[in-house]
């Protein structure tokens, strides 16, 4: 008989295991998405991670499109992990359009699978931060969503100087597309081939632009219109009455009030690779531009009705847990999430068992979270053990300490001592 050949010890390709020392960092930016997000009063919600295909399936080239992860379910079904949460949050939002107190500021933490080409901040699973505004056309709300990504950030330990969010309207690149003679009809088009700026050549980048019907000389103005810097240079084509111009300008402003503007730039070359933006879109990169965008955003004002639900506007933001976790290892040091607490607790004879479980049992009762050790020990294995382990503090029960009525609480950082009852 032929053995059974051994099963690989490895995860899915792209797919991730957490162990103990990775969910330290998991719960450190789970915590702190909902910290901020609770704090800017979003309103949690969920949904399963299993969507209808055709909810998902856009037919307008978009790269997430083809990458979805679809299967049939035994009634032949057509169904899909979902690769992020916007449909989903769209089609609950027209589920309950008549009933819901519009704008609804909901969020959610939701895990998105696709099918990538596995690169450095990509993996074919991915938690996603997703923070959104309905029912609100002003553009406070789209300032409400980034001051809540960067209270995030902040929460997480990101210092502010560590990334840019960059800022651009894709009603302004119409605008400058209208004005370069570029018809409305082709504008969807062109933005995702833009923005592919920077992933592909440019020469297949005009190559797309030329499928999609543009001239020679309407190819070399739309790369033109990316060489656009600042809002001034923006305005001297666009025009001082420009309304998508004003829109930047009001929320850059806004920005400044909030408290989030020196972290903010205008950046003509953000475009979003997804299809149903309409107006503001954003993303956030470490500043020094190492790695890949920490979060992306914007505002979609024709989702709702694409679907089949009322005209609604909306604004949203997904924040992914692989590049950020990446950011703040470089910056922080690996170890940085592993902050210490609680207390370790050992004896050195099953005599002291019982004291050592009272012991813990008392902390336990006080809310302090307590390792107690399940065996015996010889002093020098705890220490190396509580020294290793996530504890701030030890104690360790010996039969001195029993007939004493206390033991010693040592602080495993600074070596200080203090006295701890054993009543
Ligand atoms: P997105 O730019 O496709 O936007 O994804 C948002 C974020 O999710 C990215 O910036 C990144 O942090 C993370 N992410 C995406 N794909 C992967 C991957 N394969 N591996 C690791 N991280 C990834 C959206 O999904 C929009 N639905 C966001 C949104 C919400 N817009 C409005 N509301």
């Amino acid at each position: 008989m032929t053995p059974t050949p051994p099963l690989s010890f490895e995860p899915p390709r792209g797919m991730r295991d957490f162990y103990p020392e990775d969910m330290l960092w998991r719960n450190r930016v789970f915590d702190a998405w909902r910290r901020a997000a609770v704090a800017y009063g979003f309103q949690p919600y969920d949904a399963c991670v299993v969507e209808s295909l055709e909810l998902l399936q856009r037919k307008s080239g978009e790269e997430v499109s083809e990458q979805i992860y679809h299967f049939e379910d035994k009634s032949g079904r057509k169904l899909a992990l979902r690769p992020e949460m916007t449909p989903t949050l769209a089609r609950m939002i027209a589920a309950r359009q008549g009933q819901l107190a519009f704008p609804v500021k909901w969020f959610t933490i939701a895990q998105c699978f696709r099918y990538e080409r596995m690169t450095r901040g990509r993996k074919r699973e991915h938690y996603q931060w997703n923070m959104d505004i309905v029912g609100e056309e002003s553009v406070s709300a789209e300032v409400e969503i980034l001051a809540a990504a960067a209270a995030g950030l902040k929460a997480m330990g990101m210092p502010d100087a560590a990334y840019k969010i960059r800022v651009n309207n894709r009603a302004l690149l119409a605008e400058l597309l209208a004005n370069s003679g570029i018809a409305s009809e082709h504008h969807a088009a062109v933005f995702l081939a833009l923005d592919k700026r920077g992933k592909i050549p440019d020469e297949e980048i005009a190559a797309l632009l030329k499928a999609e019907g543009l001239g020679e000389e309407a190819v070399a103005k739309t790369f033109e219109l990316l060489g656009v810097q600042t809002l001034e240079q923006a305005a001297a084509l666009a025009g001082a009455g420009s309304p998508a111009l004003a829109t930047l300008r009001e929320l850059f402003a806004l920005a400044e009030t909030c408290g989030i503007a020196d972290r903010l730039v205008f950046d003509i070359s953000v475009i979003r690779g997804l299809a149903y933006y309409t107006g503001i879109v954003f993303e956030a990169f470490d500043t020094e531009r190492k790695f890949r965008a920490i979060f992306g955003g914007g505002r979609y004002d024709s989702l709702l009705t694409t679907i089949g639900g009322a005209p609604t506007p909306a604004v949203g933001l997904g924040f992914g847990d692989v590049v950020v976790v990446e950011v703040l290892k470089d910056l922080l040091g690996e170890t940085a999430a592993a902050e210490k607490s609680g207390v370790i607790v050992g004896y050195m004879f099953p005599e002291q068992r019982d004291a050592a479980t009272r012991l813990a049992r008392t902390l336990r009762e006080k809310g302090e979270s307590v390792d107690l050790m399940l065996t015996r020990q010889k002093p020098k294995q705890f220490f190396s053990r509580a020294g290793a382990s996530q504890a701030a503090s030890a104690v360790f029960i010996g039969p001195d300490d029993v007939s004493k009525g206390a033991a010693k609480l040592k602080n495993l950082a600074t070596r200080e001592e203090a006295d701890i009852p054993l009543g």
